[in-house]
């Protein structure tokens, strides 16, 4: 059994909290509110918009040391909507294992909107959660529980393919906000 925490309590906390519950995990929620209380999971996600990462991190980098810290951000310049704020060669994800070095960081759950992982599926196909980073056993881990909350997970290469991964989410971002898709639609994996 994995115990995963979850900081951020909106549409996604909640959305993946309900996956790991259904798969008999053990899930801790952490409002913005919660700064005090301690994390216990060896799974960390960090459910909260992109701006707040760096936040939460000097808040609690030394409680994630030594643990796996999920980042699931979509980190878009939401004035403009045309750019993502991160470096073209970098990523949100690269960041935050840039300054979480005794963590083992993942990027998953930014190309699923919140809607398909309740409703686990995309059009006709299954929902999937594409998982990147360079340590498998904490991939293997996170897959484990988002099989076990019925979804699909595949395992999306090193974390440099979150670069990509961010990406494919501002694009589908960019659809969903355009009325070319619905928000409980998206890129499905076949
Ligand atoms: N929604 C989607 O379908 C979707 C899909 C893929 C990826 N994402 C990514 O998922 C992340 C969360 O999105 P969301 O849709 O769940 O946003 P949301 O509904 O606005 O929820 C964001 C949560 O973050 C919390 N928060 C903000 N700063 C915090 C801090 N310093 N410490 C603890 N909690 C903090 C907020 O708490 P308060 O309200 O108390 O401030 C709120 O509960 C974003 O990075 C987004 O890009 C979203």
């Amino acid at each position: 059994m994995a115990h995963v925490s979850i900081i951020g309590t909106g549409n996604m906390g909640q959305a993946i909290a309900s996956v790991v519950s259904k798969g008999g995990n053990t899930v801790e929620l952490f409002g913005s509110a919660d700064k005090a209380q301690r994390i216990t999971g060896e799974i960390v996600v960090l459910a909260v918009p992109y701006p707040a990462v760096a936040q939460v991190i000097a808040e609690r980098g030394d409680q994630l040391a030594g643990k796996i810290v999920v980042d699931i951000t979509n980190p878009l310049n939401f004035e403009t909507f045309d750019s993502l704020v991160v470096p073209a060669d970098g990523s949100a994800a690269a960041e935050v294992a840039a300054a979480l070095p005794q963590s083992r960081v993942l990027k998953a759950f930014n190309t699923n909107f919140a809607a398909t992982l309740a409703s686990g599926a995309v059009g006709e196909a299954p929902t999937t959660v594409s998982i990147a980073g360079d340590d498998a056993d904490a991939k293997a881990l996170l897959a484990g529980v988002v099989s076990a909350g019925g979804l699909r997970a595949v395992d999306a290469g090193s974390l440099s393919r979150a670069r990509e991964l961010e990406a494919l989410g501002f694009l589908q971002l960019t659809l969903a906000v355009g009325e070319k898709i619905s928000w409980t639609g998206g890129f499905a994996l076949v």
